[in-house]
């Protein structure tokens, strides 16, 4: 969809906007009003709100959206009654929360991230879009791109981790996953880049908690995967429920007017989230609901979800001159636009094919695809001894209420996907393996609580085998929206069941779901193999398989870095030095804490694989660039192990001297290279002055010249070769 092109030429002629001209004349106030106001269906993804007859309203012409709307069937009906039974019949738009997929399920979006890879990504995302476009979906309520810097969050699990740079790769190939080059594809939907903005700031990780940063945070960490979703053709943009200096994020005409759709020419329409304009009377800024749409509609927040504010005032502020009818129009021609790009004016039923949906949902090709990112996604964070792959061993044990459950590697945003059509880690172990015995103890529920039958059984059982695959971690409930936690440890007694079975002398490998970082000292100390596995997916067992056993090379890095102790977050790699880093500062005056070291436990970028790699030849194209230049980055990577692997090769920089301080690194390229043994392989990558570009003290942004040291290697801490070059302006 080439939404913000449209803008670009004057001269050409847009398309639809003649017939959307056409129509808002024909429509009153009140129903243009209609069109800005979105209802729910059946299932709450939110505190209750005012309950109304959803037929009746949309038959009145005060609907123009629906969410959560039940079944193909009751999407249909709802369908014609707006077309058939309204005065100017304008179509629905249907929307959905397809967060990780829609029946099929992908690896919730933080496990994704963690494949480094915007294809696979890409791949996953249009799964997910022909299932929910061929179910009467319209548009989902994703991707989620929000930064996640504190690791306590609970919506971590929803974002692609700490870092804005692979946060906008992956936001821009989710765009493009979902919303394909046309709308009116039969494998798309509209997509919604959420929640704008700087949600990933809540203080102290806790939800809806207060967002306080300066303005250089908001452009230079959160903005940048909104920026790169915008530029994708992303069709609409939801609000975040934070305010940012004080102001509701709905409210600020800054965020959404200035930034958004002046800056950033967004052409789309901007969406609350649910009942936020009311919040805005909670947090103070709004005497009530009408203030509350006054605020809202100036800004630029063009869609009401659920809250009934536009419904409610609108008009009255429309009539007695408090706000230019002009500013309706604006809201409500972007909403037609949206529904003249996905075909509605065309066929309204072109959603609804259930011979379609049968056909598309959990297929075989979608179940293939969402297994094939789900290996990808899981981050070998540990294997001493090479205890993984498992290829030589008669008797395996496997332990953990976690590893007998197909609900929660399904994860939290799990649209209508289902237990019962997911493999657990246990069925995926059980199908794969055929020359070992497998035997299963519960150990713990799946709180991670344990009875003194439970631990007995599972000693046992680990005693009399030659390796223990142990799954621990969250349930799934423990992450997801209003799901922060102030520990993040794994919960329960699960160390304790950890303890006794590494104390048999069976070797263990921890097999970690997870919707956040956690801190896991002891294990990362004590247990020889761990395996990230967040939570998968529909396919989430089979993929664990095929790393445990070797018939896949493990090659996922971590997007986020998983602290030492909680008492470390917020942690993030590219962290702005102090002007007294611990390396020069005299013994008690560096920048530290008494009890515990500055590190991570496991670095951003890190991840290993059942093979050795090796960099060398680092050559860049030029010492110095111009500005506007590009500057070529050459190296070689060898795989000097005996197994194929694939190695994330990861480029950071760091600006010497800038107007601002500058993060220590900054990521802004990298590359999957699948190398087979011996392998050596070329790389190249090309980064521009563009990328060098902050916002700077003069509040601008923009590169400045001077001194850059390139960092190239396997993880944020493990930099295998450094060079320099300068910007001359
Ligand atoms: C609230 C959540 O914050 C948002 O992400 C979601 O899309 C809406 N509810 C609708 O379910």
């Amino acid at each position: 969809m080439a939404a913000n092109q449209d803008s670009e030429d004057p001269e050409e002629e847009i398309p639809f906007e003649n017939e959307i001209d056409g129509l808002l004349a024909r429509l009153t106030l009140k129903e243009k009003v209609g069109q800005l106001n979105q209802l729910n269906g059946s299932e709450q993804t939110g505190p209750a709100v005012e309950d109304v007859d959803l037929e009746d309203e949309i038959r009145n012409g005060k609907v123009g959206s629906v969410l959560n709307a039940d079944g193909l069937e009751n999407r249909e009906r709802y369908q014609r009654i707006a077309v058939e039974e309204t005065e100017h019949g304008v179509p629905l738009l249907f929307g959905y929360d397809v967060i990780h997929g829609f029946r099929t399920l992908s690896p919730i979006p933080l496990g994704e991230a963690a494949s480094w890879d915007p294809d696979a990504v890409r791949a996953s995302a249009n799964v997910a879009a022909a299932e929910a476009s061929a179910s009467g979906i319209h548009w989902t309520f994703g991707p989620p791109v929000d930064v996640a810097r504190d690791a306590r969050w609970g919506r971590s699990m929803e974002t692609s981790g700490e870092d804005p740079y692979l946060a906008g790769e992956l936001a821009a190939a989710r765009v493009r996953g979902f919303q394909g080059d046309d709308l009116t594809a039969a494998d798309t939907v509209l997509a919604c880049a959420k929640h704008y903005a700087a949600y990933g700031e809540v203080k102290a990780g806790r939800e809806y908690n207060t967002v306080d940063i300066s303005e250089s945070t908001l452009r230079d960490i959160h903005l940048p995967p909104f920026e790169a979703a915008v530029t994708e053709g992303v069709g609409t943009v939801m609000n975040a429920f934070t305010v940012f200096e004080g102001i509701p994020a709905g409210a600020s005409k800054r965020l959404v007017r200035d930034v958004l759709k002046d800056e950033w020419a967004f052409d789309g329409f901007v969406v609350s989230d649910w009942n936020s304009f009311r919040e805005f009377i909670y947090h103070g800024v709004a005497g009530d609901e009408r203030d509350a749409a006054e605020l809202a509609i100036e800004a630029g927040s063009d869609m009401d979800m659920v809250g009934h504010i536009y419904t409610n005032e609108l008009v009255n502020l429309v009539e007695d001159g408090t706000i230019d009818e002009a500013l309706v129009d604006d809201a409500v021609r972007r909403v037609l636009r949206s529904k003249y790009r996905l075909g509605l004016f065309e066929d309204p039923y072109r959603y609804f094919d259930d011979e379609r949906r049968k056909e598309t949902v959990l297929n075989e090709t979608h179940r293939e695809i969402v297994r094939d990112v789900a290996r990808k996604s899981i981050v070998l964070m540990k294997n001493e001894r090479d205890v993984l792959p498992l290829d030589d061993v008669d008797s395996i044990a496997v332990v953990g209420a976690l590893a007998d459950s197909a609900d929660d590697v399904l994860g939290d945003w799990r649209g209508c996907g289902r237990p019962e059509d997911a493999v657990s880690v246990l069925d995926g172990i059980e199908g794969t393996v055929d020359n070992a015995e497998v035997r299963y103890a519960q150990g713990c529920d799946r709180s991670g609580m344990v009875s003194a039958t439970l631990r007995e059984e599972a000693i046992e059982t680990v005693e009399e085998t030659d390796v223990a695959v142990v799954a621990v971690g969250e349930s799934y409930e423990l992450s997801g929206e209003a799901s922060s936690r102030s520990d993040i440890d794994l919960p329960g007694e699960q160390q304790e069941l950890l303890e006794a079975l590494q104390a048999t002398g069976t070797p263990v490998v921890a097999v970690l779901m997870n919707g956040r970082p956690l801190a896991l000292p002891w294990l990362s100390e004590n247990v020889p193999a761990i395996l990230e596995t967040w939570f998968l997916g529909t396919e989430a067992g089979d993929a664990i398989a095929d790393v445990l056993f070797g018939n896949h090379q493990p090659s996922g890095r971590l997007p986020m870095s998983f602290p030492q102790t909680v008492g470390q977050v917020p942690i993030h790699y590219n962290h702005l030095p102090t002007g007294r880093p611990q390396h020069r500062a005299e013994a008690g005056w560096g920048t530290s804490y008494l009890d515990i070291p500055n590190d991570p436990l496991y670095a951003f970028g890190h991840g290993l694989s059942y093979t050795t790699f090796e960099y060398a030849d680092l050559e860049l194209g030029a010492l110095t660039i111009k500005m506007n230049e590009p500057l070529s980055i050459g190296l070689t990577v060898e795989n000097i192990g005996d197994v194929v692997g694939t190695e994330v090769v990861q480029v950071y920089i760091h600006d010497l001297v800038g107007s601002r301080a500058r993060p220590v690194k900054e990521l802004k390229r990298f590359r999957k290279l699948e190398l087979e043994p011996g392998e050596r392989r070329e790389v190249t990558f090309e980064i521009e002055s563009d990328d060098l570009a902050f916002w700077t003290a003069d509040e601008v942004f923009a590169a400045e010249p001077g001194e850059f040291d390139v960092m190239i290697g396997h993880a944020s801490d493990d930099i295998r070769l450094t060079d320099s070059f300068e910007l001359r302006a």
